[in-house]
């Protein structure tokens, strides 16, 4: 008899042996995907053993949402990546909808995984186990159960656990919806990862002066930053489009100060971190060096998905680059990790005012944009317009075929720009906003791109590189 993680691993093995190795121009060149089925949130993130490791929420078996699995991956240099072997499959009675997101902690010498068992029932209803299982270096990912069940006063959508250590004390965040439908940050406190105990509430409506009508908070991510702890978290609500309600999938960051003894956060406003169309789910951890980085999913789960062109090729969604937060003049920045540079090649000046770019891999850094107007086409269904507004990303839906646009409001100073195949990330006066967006181009559309457009009525000036993937 095949136990249920040996059959998994076969439809999985008989997936990957039917994956075509034919032409594919959205594939990104260093940015990571899967091999194939479907990417979601970033998980475990961790650098362990002198490597880094990106675990993710993987479909394996098909382009679309279901039961989670964790893929895994490993880096030297948080750019090439090596496929590992599958991390987690959604086998056992406390999971049978999904290994849902979590994250990682290295304990002596073991890398330590949280995350949550997503249980549904007939009938629309569901529970939720934060399990454990562990990685120790040579061997493969073991489960060692549920440590924590659904706690009172919640719904069944209590997930994403995000696990760090402070003092004596381990700690853990959960995405929580209470009885009154109101999304919940909550923390729990251990000492040996097992037994967990509840802190308190952190985060949400009537907290710390907070109203708030999100019906929810996935993926928290609560850690301390120079003097200060940051909250990041996806708050989902409702929006009405057209007269229909449409769900939101955006990503805020509060800076404050959290209270280990009771939990309580004394936080700031909140401010969405991207202004692009593809960021939600992101995960941060502290590398050896003592930097704060974070990945994000370069997607969101809309109703626009099933249109993305990559489908036909066996893989939906891509991860950000790398990006290393710091805090400055109380506003949380993001910027790629100084590695990027390291793909670096074929450095060419930028003057003029009407520039033509090539590289389906590059990077473009515009300098003294301060009241320039300034148009950058990166394909025909993707423009960037810098205008006195700020930073306008205009995008065709890939449904509808309408242009839509999302904007960063201020004043453009400096621009840095990574393009791969099919993403552009956008980072605004040296992270101050960032802007992140997929694209579908191939070399047969008649208005293809293939790198950057620029126009302006003033002349510009900057740099421009081609972006060399690194051997893995
Ligand atoms: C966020 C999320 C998480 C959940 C996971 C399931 O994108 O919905 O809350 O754990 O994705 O794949």
């Amino acid at each position: 008899m095949l136990s249920a993680d040996q059959i998994y691993i076969n439809n999985v093995l008989a997936k990957s042996l039917n994956q075509k190795d034919t032409y594919d121009p959205y594939r990104p060149l260093w940015h990571f995907s899967p091999q194939f089925g479907l990417l979601n949130d970033p998980n475990g993130l961790a650098h362990f053993n002198g490597e880094f490791h990106l675990f993710y929420q993987w479909n394996p078996l098909a382009c679309e949402h279901g039961a989670k699995a964790w893929g895994h991956a490993t880096s030297k240099d948080l750019l090439s990546w090596q496929h590992q072997p599958l991390a987690l499959a959604p086998t056992q009675d406390f999971e049978t909808h999904g290994c849902y997101s979590g994250s990682a902690i290295e304990v002596d010498g073991v890398l330590e995984l949280f995350y949550t068992g997503n249980v549904k029932f007939e009938g629309g209803d569901r529970t939720a186990y934060q399990c454990r299982a562990t990685l120790e270096s040579g061997s493969q990912v073991e489960k060692k159960g549920i440590v924590l069940e659904l706690p009172s006063g919640y719904s069944g959508h209590v997930r994403d656990p995000k696990v760090w250590k402070h003092a004596d004390h381990y700690y853990m965040v959960l995405g929580a919806e209470d009885l009154d439908y109101k999304g919940k940050v909550i923390a729990y406190r251990s000492t040996d990862l097992n037994n967990w105990q509840l802190v308190g509430e952190v985060f949400g409506d009537g907290l710390n002066g907070l109203n708030s009508d999100d019906f929810m908070l996935e993926c928290p991510d609560l850690f301390p930053l120079q003097d200060q702890h940051v909250l990041v978290s996806c708050p989902k609500n409702w929006i009405d489009v057209d007269g229909r309600k449409v769900e939101t999938f955006d990503v805020t960051y509060h800076l404050g100060d959290f209270d280990y003894q009771t939990g309580s956060f004394g936080h700031g406003e909140g401010t969405l971190m991207d202004h692009g169309f593809d960021f939600y789910a992101p995960q941060t951890f502290e590398d050896d060096a003592g930097r704060r980085i974070l990945f994000g999913w370069m997607g969101k789960p809309d109703e626009f998905e099933p249109y993305q062109p990559t489908i036909a090729h066996g893989w939906i969604h891509q991860m950000t680059c790398a990006r290393e937060l710091i805090i400055q003049d109380g506003k949380l920045k993001q910027a790629p990790v100084s590695e990027i540079k390291q793909m670096r090649a074929g450095a060419k000046e930028v003057s003029g005012s009407q520039v033509v770019l090539s590289g389906v891999s590059s990077e473009l850094e515009l300098n003294e944009l301060l009241g320039k107007q300034l148009s950058i086409k990166v394909s025909a269904d993707l423009e960037i317009l810098v205008d006195g507004n700020g930073l306008t990303t205009h995008r065709r839906n890939l449904k509808t075929g309408e242009i839509q646009s999302l904007v960063w409001q201020g004043e453009v100073e400096q621009l840095q720009l990574l393009r791969d195949a099919s993403s552009i990330e956008v980072f605004i006066n040296r992270g101050e906003g960032v802007a992140t967006s997929r694209f579908f181009e191939t070399e047969q559309d008649a208005e293809y791109v293939g790198g950057f457009k620029l126009e302006s009525e003033s002349l510009l000036s900057g740099q421009f590189w081609q972006l060399r993937a690194p051997q893995s």
